[in-house]
């Protein structure tokens, strides 16, 4: 009740019940709508996304690439961390996927395995058996290789899988009477860089791609040694993606820069590729995946 300036009372008006019960309503339905909206992200980030292997497939232009590479493919599988939350089939799965491209060459770029899932190096015999390419099969280790035991898991890659070490060192491979290097480096965190020594036995003019785990090589290089694209993981391209923003984890001096996909560092490009494996078992918006990389010799 209110009071007017004669004193007479009068009756508050108050709003219809309909209306309260249309309020009442719209809370809950928000709530429900919330609470569903809050569960379908942790469902698809917890579950659905670390095991939704999905492929890239970027065309890239490399300027000295002499024509009879152009369509040249590479296959580039990173960040495994086996045996850490990955399944021996999750494995074979991704590399019998690189492979149905066909590529030319197959590389593995570090954190093969992981100090966290096992206190020895394991067994990786029948993990890669389906690993196939034309100008075969090379790798490099990252930092968690390392943590474990590099000269273990050397050995055990030397012995039990078609994958061969290329650490300072490169290979050349020939198409119509034209080259192409494809050079490997140690882990930038834990391992010896050298890029002039895995590219001194290589012509200064052949077109050159260098395996190296960290992707802050392209940034850091300062060794006046041309490169013409590096090929990295590490990053798990950022694991939670937010649209407009980028990927919020990043274990990079340069924060989000080389999170994933082909980035411009201060010395040469990188393509950064999502790799496999999923930290804390979480990605969102951002799915593991095999890169499949096929080079142009024109834009
Ligand atoms: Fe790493």
């Amino acid at each position: 009740m209110e009071t007017t300036e004669n004193g007479v009372l009068l009756e508050t008006p108050h709003p219809p019940r309909k209306e309260k019960l249309s309020r009442r309503k719209a809370i809950t339905r928000g709530f429900f709508a919330l609470t569903s909206l809050a569960v379908s992200v942790g469902v698809d980030a917890f579950v659905i996304e670390p095991n939704r292997l999905t492929v890239d497939a970027p065309d890239i232009h490399i300027p000295s690439l002499p024509q009879a590479f152009d369509g040249y493919r590479i296959a580039l599988i990173a960040d495994i961390h086996y045996p850490r939350h990955m399944h021996p089939e999750y494995v074979q799965s991704a590399v019998a996927l690189a492979s149905s491209y066909h590529p030319d060459v197959m590389v593995f770029a570090g954190d093969i395995c992981d100090h966290k899932g096992s206190a020895t190096v394991p067994n990786l015999s029948g993990l890669f058996d389906k690993a196939f390419a034309k100008d075969g099969v090379w790798g490099t280790l990252g930092n968690h290789d390392h943590w474990l035991d590099a000269p273990g898991i050397r050995k055990e890659l030397n012995k039990h899988t078609p994958i061969r070490m290329i650490e300072n060192e490169a290979i050349t491979v020939a198409r119509g009477g034209h080259g192409l290097a494809i050079g490997g480096v140690g882990d930038l965190w834990c391992g010896v860089v050298d890029v002039p020594k895995a590219f001194a036995k290589v012509p200064p003019d052949m077109a050159r791609i260098l395996i190296s785990h960290n992707p802050d090589l392209a940034e850091d290089l300062r060794d006046a040694v041309r490169v013409d694209l590096q090929l990295s993981g590490h990053m798990h391209g950022g694991q939670i993606y937010i649209p407009g923003y980028g990927g919020l984890l990043h274990p990079s001096k340069y924060g989000k820069k080389f999170c994933q996909g082909l980035v411009q560092g201060k010395a040469h490009r990188v393509y950064v590729t999502r790799g496999l494996h999923s930290t804390g078992r979480i990605r969102l918006n951002c799915p593991p995946a095999v890169s499949i990389i096929t080079l142009r010799c024109t834009p």
